[in-house]
């Protein structure tokens, strides 16, 4: 029955597009359409030659700024498999662009951000506004779930996802149930197969194609980590810190899934089910024409974006003084999974039927709170605090000043309060931790130990003619508006570098895969004292007292963070989740995007500018389009001793092996709370 509706939407679908109705109106006159509809608008924006050898020459000089080129050639740890050549992908990019061209400005779009997805380094990614203008959704996700802890043995299980909390996707039940579509009778059920093929296959194969195309953006190094993005787990809410249900990216993509609908074979209570269940989109950008999508989504801020950005942070170098302007710049993050603006729309109560309540929220008493960390003592183990670090960056409009200052009393109050309450041990739940400002992650650091020289990895930049130029135009003129400035980092003794040549001028040849390479010297970044970020002065407990929680998925600042407390202070660390096959159960704690810290294209252009090189050859220029390219352009190097400057290895293959393995069950995989009353048990007992 499904499937003969599939067809009749299907062909109206097809009757409107032979009809003279502009495709974009259609798409947008409604709040939910089907995926063909909202792709039919994508495709009907026409491939612009000119704008588009534009954009890939841009993406071509923005290559020597990214710190990975080549190192990810290849890769030396098999577990971590990078064999990557960026330059010939993007290369021949730039050939069909000036040769065949592309059919539509989608295609040559998607055409860059598939090239730089295939780095898999998550820092790194082009994405064009108008091929994120709808996001496309299913009216179900999957969680893969063990019948019991301690079976590493789990099975794909559909999951109807309308009542997650925090997701905000009013009216998408009202739309199937238009389609008279109706999931609700399958929830809970086994997935045996997808579109014919054994379901933890067909999700291992799309988790290590990281493929666009399949919905696989901006991947993580580690395949369980992919597998787990794939996946519904609860995590805090990006934007408020709420806690919810992350739909994951099989229920979920920010481009066109390639496909309209999806076939499942299901095993339920009452025997076998094959559904197909068509993607359905909704817009989420400007325009309700494809010239006006053109004009007010495509073309809209293109150019002006390098400027903007200036302003914001000659402001913040004005107003703060303490901390150095620089500092509220470097982020190590990666974009959050559900798109910001299905978020903004997000009302914690469905419209279509009584609101379940927040299920994923943990009934705790709170011994502190900010937007994204969170402290409890645990009910049936008093004697275990959990700290959950959400993320490192507020997205609810908290200013720098205020997190920072907010994560450093609720650490330090909190964890004394929870002492005075009998927790001996603490829980450091990172799950789903996309990362956020370099500096919050060394506040969390050295609140927790505060004697360490310096909270985190020494880090070094790429070098080519340019950044050399930026870093001795920036040293030439003191100017604290560069990230290229020599007096915002430290040497390897934690002494503030005095002069530029300490730093990359001249730079550090190295060869790398074959390829002759430099890069800066290896610094820290200056955070000052640790009595200046903490009232700690002794670690608030001890090494063997904290245990790790994660599900793979932690990026940048949240993988330094967690790299730190595991190679330097050897945390222990309980992973849940993960490619289903126990042979192949092989997960790090710490699922990837290790690079230091992310730059994205405006800031490049920026720090041309300040060097006075925009009109440089080798300089790319702003893109025509609206769209953005985010690079990873520092590499963190995991070294502790500070004689020992060989830089032949980079933090991103390190394996992080995690000391114990789980999988969610049925009960857990929507409940921190349990999870941790589990953790505690397993790890401290009853002690
Ligand atoms: C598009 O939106 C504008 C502004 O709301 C409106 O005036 C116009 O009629 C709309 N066009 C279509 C084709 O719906
Ligand atoms: C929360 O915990 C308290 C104390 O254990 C309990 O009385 C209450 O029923 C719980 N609330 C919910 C919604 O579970
Ligand atoms: C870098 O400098 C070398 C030597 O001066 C020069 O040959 C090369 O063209 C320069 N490259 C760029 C990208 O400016
Ligand atoms: C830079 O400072 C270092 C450390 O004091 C010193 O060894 C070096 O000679 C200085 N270099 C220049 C070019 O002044
Ligand atoms: C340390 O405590 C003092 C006194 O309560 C307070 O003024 C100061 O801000 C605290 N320092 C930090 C880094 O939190």
């Amino acid at each position: 029955m499904l499937q003969t509706f599939l067809l009749a939407a299907a062909s109206t679908v097809l009757v409107q597009a032979k009809s003279t109705a502009d495709p974009c109106t259609v798409a947008t006159a409604s709040t939910w359409v089907s995926s063909a509809a909202a792709h039919a608008c994508e495709v009907n924006i026409p491939f612009d030659k000119e704008r588009s050898l534009a954009v890939i020459d841009s993406n071509i000089k923005a290559l020597p700024w990214y710190s990975l080129e080549t190192w990810f050639e290849q890769s030396p740890n098999p577990k971590i498999p990078h064999n990557v050549n960026i330059g010939n992908l993007l290369a021949a990019v730039q050939k069909k662009t000036s040769t065949s061209g592309y059919a539509s400005d989608w295609d040559f779009n998607i055409a860059v951000t598939d090239a730089w997805n295939r780095e898999q380094d998550g820092h790194t990614l082009y994405s064009a506004a108008c091929t994120e203008a709808f996001s496309y959704n299913l009216p179900f996700s999957i969680a893969t779930l063990a019948s019991s802890t301690s079976s590493l043995l789990a099975n794909p299980t559909f999951i109807v996802n309308y009542d997650f909390p925090e997701s905000g996707r009013d009216g998408l039940e009202d739309y199937y149930n238009s389609l008279k579509i109706d999931v609700r009778p399958y929830d809970g059920s086994t997935i045996l197969a997808i579109n014919g093929i054994p379901a933890d296959l067909y999700l291992t194969e799309l988790a290590d194609a990281s493929n666009i195309y399949d919905g696989l953006v901006g991947a993580y190094e580690g395949l369980s980590a992919r597998y787990m993005r794939l996946m519904s787990r609860y995590s805090a809410d990006t934007v408020s810190g709420a806690y919810t249900q992350e739909v994951g990216r099989f229920g979920q993509r920010a481009f066109y899934p390639g496909a309209d609908s999806v076939q499942v074979e299901l095993l339920t209570s009452k025997g076998l089910k094959s559904l197909t269940i068509p993607w359905s989109a909704t817009f989420t950008a400007a325009g309700n024409t494809t010239a006006s999508l053109i004009s007010e989504t495509c073309i809209d801020g293109a150019s002006s974006s390098s400027r903007k950005k200036r302003d914001v942070d000659a402001k913040k170098l004005k107003r703060a003084n303490a901390i150095p302007a620089h500092i509220t710049r470097q982020k190590g993050v990666v974009r959050p999974d559900d798109q910001a603006p299905i978020r903004q729309q997000a009302s914690p109560v469905s419209s279509s039927r009584a609101s379940p309540g927040n299920y994923v929220k943990p009934n705790l008493t709170s011994f502190g709170h900010v937007t994204t960390l969170d402290l409890y003592q645990l009910a049936e183990h008093p004697a275990v605090g959990v700290a959950y670090f959400e993320q490192f960056e507020p997205s609810d409009g908290t200013d720098f000043d205020t997190y920072i200052s907010g994560i450093t009393s609720v650490l330090y109050d909190g964890i004394n309060a929870l002492k005075a309450a009998g927790v001996k041990h603490l829980i450091v739940d990172q799950s789903g931790n996309r990362g956020g400002y370099i500096y919050a992650g060394g506040v969390a650091m050295w609140s927790l130990f505060p004697k360490d020289l310096f909270p985190g990895f020494p880090a070094v930049f790429r070098d080519h003619n340019l950044t050399q130029a930026e870093a001795a135009a920036a040293a030439a003129t003191q100017d604290q508006n560069s990230e290229y400035f020599y007096g915002f980092y430290r040497d390897l003794n934690y002494n503030l570098l005095i002069n530029v040549s300490q730093f990359m001028v001249p730079s550090v040849p190295q060869t790398v895969n074959g390829v002759p390479d430099a890069y800066s010297h290896m610094f820290y970044d200056d955070f000052g004292l640790a009595s200046e970020v903490t009232n700690f002065t002794e670690p608030p407990f001890a090494d063997m007292d904290f245990v790790i929680v994660g599900n793979g998925i932690c990026a940048s600042t949240c993988s330094i963070f967690s790299s730190f407390l595991a190679l330097k202070h050897n945390v222990k660390s309980a992973v849940f989740g993960g490619q289903p096959d126990a042979s192949l159960f092989n997960t790090q704690f710490d699922g990837g995007v290790k690079g230091s810290e992310v730059t994205d294209f405006s800031s490049v252009l920026g720090e041309l500018q300040l060097a006075g090189l925009d009109t440089n050859p080798a300089a790319p220029q702003p893109f025509p389009v609206n769209a953005d390219l985010t690079l990873n352009f520092r590499n963190a190097i995991p070294i502790y001793n500070a004689a020992d400057e060989k830089q032949d290895h980079i933090l991103d293959y390190v394996w992080e092996q995690g000391t114990k393995h789980y999988q969610f069950t049925k009960e857990m995989y929507n409940k921190p709370q349990l999870v941790w009353e589990f953790v505690a048990e397993e790890f401290f007992g009853s002690h």
